[in-house]
C-alpha cells in the first residue's frame, strides 16, 4: 500500500494534490511519500522482530540525503557501495556502526574512508580485496568486522541483469570455496570475521530463491563454527520484488519473507541483517511529467512527455513496466485510448511504453509513472543536456523540494574550457 491516491479526482502525494507540486516545482520531478516510507520500513522490522536485526537501507536505490535522514532517524542501517554512499548515509547522520560497506571494487581510498569514519562491517567479495583491507587496516592499526559475500549459484528467477547469485556472476566468492577463504581471512591481520553474507539479486517475486540461498547460508555457517569461526551475523541481502502492474498477483509481503528467514537461518541465533531497497522506496515515489504534445503517428498516437530516458532509465534499460495514470481521474466509464508514452530524447529507446491506456490526453496534461521511488532518481543523468531531474518529499500536507532542478548556468558551470582553446 502507498499512499499515492486519487482525492476529489485529482492524484494525490499524502495530502498534496500533485497539480500543486507540478505548477510549483515545474516537471518532470520525482515525488515521495514519507508516509509510505515509513511504513516500508516498518514491514521489515515487524518481520524481523523475532530475532536481533537491522535492516540496512541499500542507498543505491534512492540515495537523496532527506530519504536517507528519514530512514536513519527511524533506526535504520545503510547498506553502501561506495565512498559517495558512504559520504551521504553519515551526511544523514547515520553512524558508521550501522553502515555495511558492499560491492566488488572497494578502492583503497573508500576502505580508508569507512575505517576513518567508522564501519560496521566491510562485505567482502574476494580474495585479492581480502589480502588488500587486511593490509590496509593493519598498517592504520585497525582491526575491521567483515564478512564475506558468498555465491550460493541460485538461479533468482529475475531479470538477467539483476541477478547475481549464479556462478557466472561477478558477485562473491564460490561457496564452495568459502572453508578455505574463511580459514585465510582468520589468519590474516587487520580483519575480525564476524559474519556471512549473501545477495541474490533483486526484484525478486518468489520466495524459493531465497529459501535455497538462506539454506546454504546456513549450512555454511554450521561448518564454519565447526571449524572455530565465530559468525555471529548474517547479511542475507535485499532484493525483494514489488508490484510494479496494478492488475498482477503481488510479490510476497516482508511479513512472508521474514517467514523464510526464520525457517532458514532462525535457529542459528546469528544477529540477522537485510539490505532491502526497492521494497522500502519503489513504491514510495513517482515520477511527474506534463504532456507536451500529442502526435498522430501513422497507425498510433504519441504522448511526448517532458520525461526521458535520461530521467528514469529502467524501461530503457531493462524494458521495465512503471503503471502510467493521469494526474486527473476521467470519470467513470471514461474511454480510454492507446498511446505510445515518449520522452523527448533523441532515441527509439526513449520509450516508457507502447499502448499505454490513458483516457484522451491534450497538451500540458499531467500523468505519473508510478513505483519510480526506486532506482529512479539515482540513475539519472544529463543526457540530451536536460539538467537533472528534482526531487520533492511530501509529508502529510506539506512538501519540500529536496534536490533543486539545476539551473543551465549551473549545469554549464562543472564545465571548464582550458585556456588553450
Ligand atoms: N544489496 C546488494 C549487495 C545489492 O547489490 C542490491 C541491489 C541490494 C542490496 C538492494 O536490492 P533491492 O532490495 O533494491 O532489490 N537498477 C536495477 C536494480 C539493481 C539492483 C542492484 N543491487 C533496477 O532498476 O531494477
Amino acid at each position: 500500500m502507498d499512499h499515492f491516491t486519487y482525492r476529489n479526482g485529482e492524484l494525490h502525494a499524502e495530502d498534496v494534490p500533485l497539480t500543486c507540486i507540478a505548477s510549483q516545482v515545474g516537471t518532470p520531478v520525482y515525488v515521495y511519500s514519507a508516509a509510505t516510507l515509513t511504513r516500508h520500513f516498518g514491514l521489515f522490522r515487524q518481520a524481523l522482530d523475532w530475532t536481533d536485526h537491522l535492516v540496512c537501507f541499500a542507498v543505491k536505490s534512492n540515495s537523496n540525503l532527506a530519504v536517507l535522514k528519514l530512514l536513519g532517524d527511524l533506526g535504520a542501517g545503510m547498506d553502501v557501495v561506495s565512498g559517495g554512499e558512504y559520504a551521504r548515509a553519515r551526511a544523514a547522520g547515520v553512524p558508521g556502526d550501522r553502515i555495511v560497506f558492499s560491492g566488488v571494487g572497494k578502492t583503497i581510498p573508500e576502505m580508508r574512508m569507512a575505517i576513518e569514519g567508522g564501519i560496521r562491517q566491510m562485505n567482502l567479495e574476494s580474495e585479492p580485496e581480502m589480502h588488500a583491507l587486511s593490509a590496509l587496516a593493519h598498517s592504520m592499526g585497525a582491526t575491521v568486522p567483515v564478512a564475506i559475500r558468498v555465491n550460493p549459484d541460485v538461479d533468482a528467477k529475475t531479470h538477467e541483469k539483476i541477478a547475481t547469485g549464479k556462478s557466472e556472476n561477478k558477485f562473491g566468492i564460490p561457496i564452495s570455496r568459502a572453508m578455505e577463504v574463511y580459514a585465510e581471512a582468520a589468519a590474516l591481520p587487520g580483519l575480525r570475521v564476524v559474519g556471512v553474507d549473501v545477495h541474490i539479486g533483486s526484484q525478486l517475486t518468489d520466495l524459493a530463491p531465497f529459501r535455497a540461498a538462506y539454506l546454504k547460508v546456513a549450512e555454511l555457517t554450521r561448518a564454519l563454527r565447526a571449524a572455530g569461526h565465530d559468525i555471529s551475523r548474517l547479511d542475507l541481502g535485499g532484493g525483494l520484488g514489488i508490484p510494479y502492474r496494478r492488475d498482477n498477483s503481488a510479490p510476497p509481503l516482508p511479513i512472508e519473507y521474514g517467514q523464510v528467514i526464520r525457517e532458514t537461518v532462525g535457529d542459528l541465533g546469528c544477529q540477522i541483517e537485510i539490505e532491502p531497497g526497492r521494497n522500502i522506496v519503489g513504491n514510495a515515489g513517482i515520477l511527474l511529467s506534463r504532456v507536451i504534445y500529442v502526435k498522430k503517428g501513422e497507425d498510433r498516437d504519441f504522448l511526448i512527455v517532458d520525461a526521458a530516458m535520461n530521467d528514469l532509465l529502467r524501461p530503457a534499460m531493462y524494458g521495465a513496466h512503471h503503471d502510467i495514470v493521469p494526474l486527473i481521474q476521467p470519470p467513470l466509464g471514461a474511454e480510454q485510448q492507446g498511446y505510445d508514452v515518449v520522452g523527448p530524447v533523441c532515441e527509439s529507446g526513449d520509450t516508457f511504453q507502447k499502448g499505454a491506456s490513458l483516457p484522451a490526453m491534450a497538451p500540458g496534461g499531467l500523468v505519473a509513472f508510478r513505483s519510480a521511488g526506486a532506482y529512479g532518481a539515482v540513475m539519472a543523468s544529463e543526457y540530451n543536456s536536460r539538467p537533472l531531474v528534482p526531487e520533492v518529499l511530501v509529508q502529510g500536507d506539506h512538501f519540500a523540494v529536496i534536490r533543486a532542478r539545476p539551473t543551465y548556468d549551473e549545469m554549464l558551470g562543472r564545465d571548464s574550457i582550458p585556456a588553450w582553446l
